[in-house]
Formats: structure tokens, C-alpha cells, sequence
């Protein structure tokens, strides 16, 4: 509980447009131990006190179900304070604007200031504050900033205490903060065949633009950004749909430095609309901003493009790892959608340290799951709109804890969403039309399966049978998971029998596509495995060695090839250069991984723009057979955390050599090959007791460094 209250503008200030400034003046005349400002936002906001900016969090207070869980932040600022002091909180909208029940924006703060002699004293907000119009004209996620750096804040009116001033929602900060990462150089200035100036800064990414300048008072500069150049070379960004992501700034005389820390974009390029010089790239650069994540896997071998590509699952990582796992980061959506999470957690996983991250998110969709268990398919859900309960999508209840489970460890993570999932399974259980199978409702299923109409989201495989798969997956978690909590468990053990019976005699392994293939693979839902896994390589084949799976299909298509024997057919997947492939964006310059296969088509033609990303992780998930079997390093599910290590690496001629190394919680883990004196080397580094598959033997493996 803060001893303050929420508090806003007390004049109708054109608050979805122009951002409020709050301010408090005070006066300190005694020895200050320790200061602590707790804040936090209905919005977004930046906290300056005497002209200093109070920590390094951007976009605080990130973004969860508001009006459930709402973080409270705090910084010591005693080292900031001084005997006259001015606290300014400077408040925009953020991802408030979507919020489930409208609220109007409002701040809420508490500066608490232990003395050296033991007094305390706290300052609040309340109507004593002092209330003006920033010189940020305009901010919104979507849309981008105005800024005035004419502009001189009055204060001239006192704030009012907001209408909805409960404090039951507050919650302590529970994840990563975002913070600003790394900054980009402008690797090149483009003049585009229609005459326009673009800056190029080599690498796609989510953030924002800081300039500087030398200007006159008045000077207009206006920038729009983009993630590509069209087939003329031309700047594109019509697929930011209705993000208009602007970017006006009105100079002040002289030099100036300025960047929009209250919203992000996602770009590569900027095209400059108007500027008052001539352009010198060292004033402008990209500041790369995401969640605090420890870096923890690395991959890298002889051949340039799959290096591309797994620099492109860490920038798509990057991107939309920004205090919720979100789709995109440009366009107008960048929501928590729940299916693009799960497909990419195991690989994002062995990347970072994403377990504070995961856990905070989880936490919200456990308050948006439906009192009959339903789980929406994004999180935070946004008003007004309905959401979808989409198998595969809201299964990341199950998957993302389990696999957050095997790859640090950690219990109380599944402790935290056991029961949830047992919900969950129950609504499905309820809703389907056919027992022991999941029938009916409304799925993304294999969303942009290849083989569907032109422009379609969807493809051949049936959803009935996508969503009957993944019934058996969560059931069979959550027994796992019921397990290693010492929870009797026996009635999803049957369930989970019943579904496979169901399933197997459902569908009688007659499959289609590959993607219903994948699933009953996958998910062990047949009886007949290296049959269906057979029939799975020569419909490959048969489509001419080409990859047609969409979200769901994707993670695990060259996991089922390699499992069954077929891993040079997975290498040819792995390592085919044209549409449709994993490289094929590398061809055309892609530095992300993109939402479909041709984002861009072999003859230049765009995708069209209305979903077309270029920064979407969900493939990516390519990531984690990368390190599962070419590096061959896998968790062990009775010793997760890596307590145990399975190494399973498997060689392919056409690469000279691999190496991956995951930073786990057991230690350092890596495993390495190469082609020498027409043999395969294999390097194993384990801090663990460990096994290994190494060309069909098993080897027993003590810590330390082993070579075969
Ligand atoms: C998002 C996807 C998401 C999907 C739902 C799209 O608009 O960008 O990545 O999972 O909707 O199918």
C-alpha cells in the first residue's frame, strides 16, 4: 500500500494526445540516509528528479492484466537528492489504451526518505501537485510521437485525485525491466529511385531514433520508419497496417538530442521526410531496447547463411521480447499472443535466461483464464474485443511451464499453474462435440500453412485433428507435471489414454499433410511411428523437398525427421536456399525472422500488407534443433536444469563444422564437430554427469571434456 494517491490533471488536458507532467517541489534540510521512489502508471512513465531520470526502465511499468496486477517500481534515489529538489513525472498512454475496463490514465508515487536520524518522511502524490502539458504533443504505442522542443511546461494547475483511487491491484515489479541494450550506427545512406533519403541501419530491430541536430526554432524534422525496401528499392512500410508510427519533432535554436523513450517501433529503415541539413549519419542512431535477458546460447558453424539465421532467431528474440512475448513489433497488433509464444519458448529458452520473464507473463494469463476454464488466445487480452480459444494457442498454459521446467529447473513454476491447466483441460473436455477428442471451436490450428488459397491464413491440415493432438500433449504435461509434483495424477493418465485411443481411431493414420503427420509424431498418436514418419519423408519428397508447415507444424517438423531416421532429409529442409525454406530470407537480406515464408517473393512481390510481418519469431523455433540435434544437446526430464545432459549430435557433410553452447544452470554446457581427415570429430563439454549418442554408440560421460 503506497501512501499516496492515483492522480491526474485536473483540467480536461487533451490526455490521448498531449502527455501530462505532475511535479513536486520540496525542500530536504536534514542528513538523508536512504530515499526509495516507489511509481507506477495507469499508462507508461518517466520519472526525473532534479533533472536526472530515475532509473533505467523503459516503458515502465510494462504490461500486464492492469487492473489485476499492476507492477509498482522502486529506485533509490538518494545519491539524486539534494536540499532543493523538483520530482517530475512525465505520464503517456503506452498499452493503457487497450485495457479491458476503461480507466482514465492517471500516476501514483511515493517518495519515502529515511534520515540519518532515524525520522522518516514521505511525499505522495495528491492534489498538491502541480500539473502541466509536456512538450511530447502526442505519444501512442501505435502511432508514434510529436514532439515541441519549443514548448515550456507551466505548471500552472494543481493535479486532482483520480476517481478510481484503489491501490488493490499493485503489485511489486515481478519481471525483467526493459531497458535500452544496444546502439545502432546508420550502416548506410540510401538515395531510393524516387529521390527519397533513407537511412539503412543494417539490422531490424525494436526501438526508437536518436537524433541530433543543430537547428533553428521551428525547423521541422519528420522521419517514418520501415523494416524493408520494396523490388525498386524503394521505401515500404504499408504493412505497419494502421501504425502510423510517426516521428515529428519541432527544434528549439541550437543543437539539440532527442529520442521518444515513451513508445517503440520496429524498424530497419528510417526515411527521412524532413530535416532542416544535410544529412550526417553520426547524428542519427538506433537505440535497440527489450527486456533484461542473460544471454545464455550460442551457435555458430562453417556456413554464413545458417550463421545469418541463428543471428536472425536472436534479433527476433530481441524484437519482441519486450516485457511480454509478442507476435511483431511494428505493425498494429504487437500483442502477448499466447501461440507464438509456445511455439518459440524452447529455443528462446536456451538463447536467454527467460524464466523471470515467463513467469510474470504466465502469472497474467492465469488471472485471464475463464471461471469455465477457457484461456484466451493473447495476453493481456484488449477491450473491447472477444478473443478466440484456440488450441495451440491457449496450450501455452501447459507448454510454456513445462519447458521452463526442463530448462532451468525451476518447480514452482509448475506448482504456480498445475491447477489452471487442470481448468483448462476440463473446458476442453466440456466444449468438444466428440469425447476423448477435441472437435468444434474456432482454431488457428496450423496457422499459414503453405497449400491454402492465394493470400489465405490457413491450409489443408484439419483442425480437428491439430486440436485433438494438442488435447493429448496438455493432458500428457500435465501428468508429467502432476509427477514431479507428487499429485495423483491417475484420471489424466486415463484420459490421456482415451484421447490417444480416440485419436488413433479417429483418424486411423491417415494423413494428409505434413503437419498431421508432425502431430501424430510428435505426440506419440499412433502405433505405427516409423510408418507415418516413412510416409511423412516421401510426402516431403513428393512436394519436392520442400517445408509447407505453418505454426504449429514448424517447431517439430525436422525433430519427427531426425527421431525417425531421416536426418539428411531434415539437413536438405535445414539447408535449402529457395522458397520456401528457413534461408530463402536470407537470400533476399532478411536480419529477422519473418511471419511468412515469403514475406517477400522470389520475384520481389510483397506479401500482402495486411499481415505481413518481417520481425516474427515463431519460426525461429528451427532454433531449438539447432541445439537439440545438430548440436545434441538435450535436457534430461528426471534431472532438468540440465542436472543431466542427453548428447545426441549429429554431422552433415555439406557443413565443415558446428559449435553450440548453452550458459546453463548446471554450468557450461557444449558440444562441437567437425570434418578432419575424412572423419567426424566430436567435442563434448559437460559440467554434468552426462550420456551420449555419438554415431548409433551410448557412452556414459563424467564432467569435463570428452573427444570421439
Ligand atoms: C499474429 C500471429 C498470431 C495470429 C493468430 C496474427 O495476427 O501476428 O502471430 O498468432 O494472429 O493466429
Amino acid at each position: 500500500m503506497l501512501k499516496a494517491n492515483w492522480i491526474q490533471p485536473s483540467y480536461r488536458i487533451r490526455m490521448r494526445k498531449v502527455c501530462a507532467l505532475f511535479r513536486k517541489d520540496f525542500h530536504i534540510d536534514k542528513q538523508v540516509n536512504c530515499a526509495t521512489l516507489y511509481v507506477t502508471a495507469r499508462g507508461v512513465y518517466e520519472a526525473t528528479l532534479n533533472s536526472q531520470r530515475v532509473g533505467d526502465f523503459i516503458m515502465a511499468p510494462g504490461w500486464t492484466v492492469y487492473h489485476e496486477r499492476l507492477q509498482v517500481q522502486s529506485y533509490d534515489v538518494t545519491d539524486l537528492l539534494q536540499k532543493e529538489n523538483t520530482l517530475i513525472l512525465e505520464l503517456a498512454e503506452g498499452w493503457f489504451w487497450r485495457l479491458k475496463k476503461r480507466m482514465p490514465k492517471a500516476i501514483i508515487a511515493q517518495l519515502h526518505i529515511t534520515y540519518t536520524d532515524g525520522t522518516v518522511q514521505d511525499i505522495g502524490t495528491d492534489e498538491s501537485w502541480r500539473v502541466a502539458e509536456s512538450s511530447l504533443r502526442f505519444c501512442h504505442l501505435y502511432n508514434g510521437i510529436k514532439y515541441d522542443a519549443r514548448h515550456t511546461p507551466v505548471f500552472n494547475t494543481n493535479a486532482k485525485i483520480a476517481k478510481d483511487n484503489t491501490q488493490n491491484m499493485l503489485i511489486p515489479q515481478e519481471g525483467e525491466i526493459v531497458k535500452e541494450q544496444e546502439r545502432l550506427s546508420v550502416k548506410e545512406v540510401i538515395i531510393t529511385p524516387k529521390g527519397e533519403t533513407v537511412l539503412d541501419f543494417g539490422q531490424n530491430m525494436t526501438g526508437y531514433l536518436e537524433i541530433t541536430v543543430d537547428a533553428h526554432k521551428g525547423d521541422k524534422l519528420s522521419f517514418s520508419f520501415g523494416e524493408i525496401l520494396d523490388k525498386d528499392g524503394n521505401f515500404y512500410n504499408a504493412n505497419y497496417r494502421n501504425a502510423k508510427a510517426l516521428y515529428k519533432y519541432t527544434c528549439k535554436e541550437g543543437k539539440q538530442t532527442y529520442k521518444p523513450t515513451l513508445t517503440f517501433y520496429g524498424f530497419r529503415y528510417v526515411r527521412v521526410d524532413s530535416y532542416p541539413a544535410d544529412i550526417n549519419p553520426d547524428n542519427f542512431t538506433a537505440v535497440v531496447v527489450h527486456s533484461e535477458m542473460k544471454r545464455t546460447g550460442y551457435i555458430e558453424s562453417s556456413d554464413p547463411m545458417l550463421n545469418q539465421l541463428f543471428s536472425n532467431i536472436i534479433w527476433g528474440q530481441k524484437g519482441n521480447f519486450l516485457d511480454i512475448p509478442t507476435d511483431c513489433p511494428q505493425r498494429d497488433e504487437r500483442l502477448g499472443w499466447m501461440g507464438d509464444a509456445q511455439v518459440f519458448i524452447r529455443t528462446a529458452s536456451y538463447n536467454y535466461d527467460v524464466l523471470k520473464f515467463f513467469k510474470k507473463w504466465l502469472n497474467d494469463v492465469k488471472v485471464e483464464q475463464y471461471e469455465n476454464g477457457a484461456i484466451p488466445d493473447f495476453i493481456p487480452s484488449i477491450y473491447p474485443r472477444k478473443p478466440r480459444i484456440s488450441t495451440a494457442w491457449s496450450d501455452a498454459i501447459a507448454i510454456c511451464p513445462w519447458q521452463c521446467y526442463l530448462t532451468y529447473g525451476d518447480v514452482e513454476i509448475l506448482e504456480n499453474l498445475f491447477e489452471p491447466i487442470c481448468k483448462w483441460v476440463e473446458y476442453i473436455t466440456k466444449s468438444t462435440t466428440k469425447p476423448n477428442l477435441w472437435f468444434g471451436g474456432d482454431h488457428y490450428a496450423d496457422w499459414l500453412e503453405l497449400g491454402g488459397k492465394y493470400g489465405s491464413f490457413k491450409g489443408p491440415t484439419r483442425d480437428d485433428l491439430v486440436a485433438s493432438a494438442y488435447y493429448a500433449n496438455t493432458v500428457n504435461l500435465l501428468v508429467k507435471m502432476g509427477k514431479v509434483l507428487g499429485k495423483d495424477v491417475s484420471y489424466y493418465e486415463e484420459l490421456h489414454k482415451n484421447i490417444r485411443t480416440a485419436f488413433i481411431a479417429e483418424f486411423r493414420d491417415d494423413f494428409k499433410t505434413q503437419t498431421e503427420h508432425i502431430m501424430a509424431l510428435q505426440f506419440e498418436l499412433t502405433d505405427k511411428p516409423q510408418d507415418i514418419a516413412d510416409s511423412l519423408a516421401a510426402l516431403i519428397h513428393q512436394q519436392g523437398d520442400m517445408i509447407q508447415t505453418g505454426f504449429v507444424g514448424t517447431p517439430y517438423i525436422l525433430h519427427v525427421l531426425s527421431r525417425y531416421g531421416h536426418t539428411e532429409l531434415a539437413y536438405n529442409l535445414l539447408l535449402r536456399k529457395e522458397y520456401p525454406s528457413w534461408l530463402y530470407p536470407i537470400s533476399k537480406g532478411a536480419t529477422t525472422i519473418w511471419e511468412h515464408w515469403d514475406g517477400t517473393k522470389p520475384n520481389g512481390d510483397i506479401w500482402p500488407k495486411s499481415m505481413n510481418s518481417y520481425n516474427h519469431y515463431a519460426y525461429g523455433a528451427v532454433g531449438d534443433w539447432m541445439y537439440g540435434v545438430m548440436a545434441g544437446i538435450n535436457t534430461v526430464e528426471d534431472s532438468p536444469g540440465f542436472a543431466k545432459v542427453h548428447f545426441t549430435p549429429v554431422a552433415d557433410n555439406r557443413i565443415d563444422w558446428f559449435r553450440a553452447e548453452i550458459d546453463t544452470v548446471s554450468g557450461k554446457v557444449s558440444s562441437r564437430w567437425w570434418h578432419e581427415d575424412g572423419k567426424v570429430h566430436y567435442e563434448i563439454i559437460t559440467p554434468v554427469d552426462s550420456t551420449a549418442i555419438i554415431d548409433g554408440k551410448t557412452y556414459t560421460l563424467t564432467p569435463g571434456k570428452h573427444i570421439f
